[in-house]
């Protein structure tokens, strides 16, 4: 990957996105967002990957580290966020860096949604704007490039 990808990956139950409780995660599907985001930074090559798999995820990281890494990886690692250590130590175990997005604003709902295990091995967490979180951790990686 060149300077200028960014890999945007999302983890498990993302995939119903648009069937998927609309009300708190809005009406786009996954594709709709991942569109919107080609769209609104045609500059940057995106690779969009999701995976209701932990594994997947980790893999997929690796995988990106060893084709030469990227500027910057957009995650919203969906349930995980609350509890997957081994997550949390591939994003340790790479170089790029990680900002993590959630849809909807986690603080303001059930007290397990509160903590995430990963927040503190990614350069800066982005919740609660929707669609536009995901607009938010592109841009935050674009200024660092
Ligand atoms: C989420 C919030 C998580 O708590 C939840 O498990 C998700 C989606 C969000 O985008 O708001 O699957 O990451």
């Amino acid at each position: 990957m060149s300077a200028t990808s960014i890999l945007v990956m999302n983890g498990p139950n993302l995939s119903r996105l648009g069937k998927r409780e609309p009300e708190v995660y809005g009406s786009l599907t996954l594709d709709e967002i991942n569109r919107g985001i080609a769209g609104a930074f045609p500059e940057v090559t995106f690779e969009f990957f999701q995976s209701e798999y932990e594994g997947a995820l980790i893999e997929k990281l690796f995988e990106v580290e060893e084709r030469g890494g990227c500027a910057g990886v957009v995650l919203n690692a969906g349930a995980f966020t609350h509890y997957s250590i081994a997550l949390r130590d591939a994003i340790s175990a790479i170089k790029a860096p990680v900002v993590e997005v959630h849809l909807s604003n986690v603080h303001k709902r059930e007290e397990f949604r509160h903590h995430s295990v990963l927040s503190a091995v990614c350069i800066g967490v982005i919740a609660g704007f929707g669609v536009e979180s995901y607009h938010l951790g592109v841009r935050a990686l674009l200024l660092r490039d």
